[in-house]
């Protein structure tokens, strides 16, 4: 089902091993010790957030949205691991064309183990589900996963 775009949320999703819940302003203090780490943002546009208060601003801009003149959805999540937060993830839907752009962070302390496989998996299956986003293409990691059928048209 094709929900429309001004009700749309992201859903708490759940792995295996991983939470998914939806990240906002409140999340600022507890995320600030994994997200302030510089190794995160070496191969991303990205700065790390220089205090606590200043991740907060920050996700408070991206929950309230992108401007109405961008045809855009903005979601995000904090992912947890036995409760504590380890990273995040971010979908950009670009509306008209029906695709969409992510992105992923895990702590370092957290890597190598399949888990940011397990939580973008969980985030662009929600994607395939609740917001009709297409799969244009897909790695042998993610086939062996269950991704749907790419779409051939593409
Ligand atoms: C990217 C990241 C989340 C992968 O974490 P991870 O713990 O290695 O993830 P997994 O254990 O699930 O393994 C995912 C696999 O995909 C690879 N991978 C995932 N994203 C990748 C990327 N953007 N570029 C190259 N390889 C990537 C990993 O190297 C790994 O491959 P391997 O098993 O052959 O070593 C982590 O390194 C990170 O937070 N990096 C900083 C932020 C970043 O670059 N994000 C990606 C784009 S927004």
């Amino acid at each position: 089902m094709r929900i429309p775009m001004t009700t749309r949320k992201p859903d708490k999703l759940s792995t295996e091993r991983l939470r998914l819940c939806p990240l906002g302003p409140e999340d600022g203090a507890r995320f600030f010790p994994v997200l302030k780490d510089a190794d995160l943002y070496t191969c991303i546009p990205e700065e790390p957030p220089v205090s606590w208060q200043a991740l907060r601003q920050k996700l408070m801009r991206y929950c309230a949205g992108p401007p109405p003149s961008v045809l855009e959805e903005w979601f995000n999540w904090g992912v947890f691991c036995a409760k504590r937060p380890i990273g995040t993830l971010q979908a950009t839907i670009h509306v008209p064309m029906g695709s969409a752009e992510i992105a992923y962070l895990l702590g370092t302390a957290f890597r190598k183990c399949g888990l940011a496989s397990e939580a973008v998996f969980a985030m662009t299956e929600w994607l395939f589900i609740r917001c009709a986003v297409k799969l244009r293409r897909s790695g042998r990691r993610y086939q062996a996963r269950g991704a749907p059928p790419a779409d051939p048209a593409k």
